[in-house]
């Protein structure tokens, strides 16, 4: 047991720094909601649309500067640049209603060291208030999202 666990340490090390060669962070988060995944879907992208590229950035520290790439029924992508750093987040939400919606949100940034995914994910979610919906539930650790731990959103 204690030996499988050594090696699950370890291939999850390995594939950790494959990631980091890779030159690209990645953040996965799932949610799971009580409430239709029409609803989400038409929070999210309200909130994608009201934080788009504007004047009023400059005090909205990274609750701005969202751009809508596409979107189709259950697929939602956009990317976030933060107006400090200019590091661009490309982003993508897939939803899936079973008795509750499903929602997987994921963030890749070209810069290994970018620990900001988790924030452009999230920020969206608090943002549109989605995480005091009914049965909210959030899922992550910082194995399938980089900077997890460590992310502080609340910067100004
Ligand atoms: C979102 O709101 C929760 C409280 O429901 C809070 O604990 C968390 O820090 C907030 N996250 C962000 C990214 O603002």
């Amino acid at each position: 047991m204690r030996s499988l666990m050594l090696a699950a340490v370890f291939l999850l090390g390995a594939a950790l720094s494959i990631t980091v060669q890779d030159g690209t962070a990645q953040c996965k988060v799932k949610w799971l909601f009580g409430i239709s995944c029409q609803d989400v879907y038409v929070k999210l992208l309200t909130q994608i649309k009201a934080w788009q590229i504007r004047q009023s950035c400059f005090y909205a520290g990274e609750k701005c500067s969202y751009e809508l790439v596409s979107t189709s029924p259950y697929l939602i992508t956009a990317t976030h640049t933060s107006p400090t750093t200019k590091k661009v987040n490309d982003l993508q939400f897939l939803l899936e209603q079973s008795t509750v919606c499903k929602v997987t949100g994921e963030a890749m940034s070209g810069d290994p060291a970018d620990d900001t995914n988790y924030c452009s994910l999230q920020n969206l979610i608090n943002g549109s208030e989605l995480n005091s919906a009914e049965g909210y539930k959030q899922f992550s650790n910082k194995w399938i999202c980089a900077g997890f731990d460590t992310a502080n959103c609340i910067l100004p």
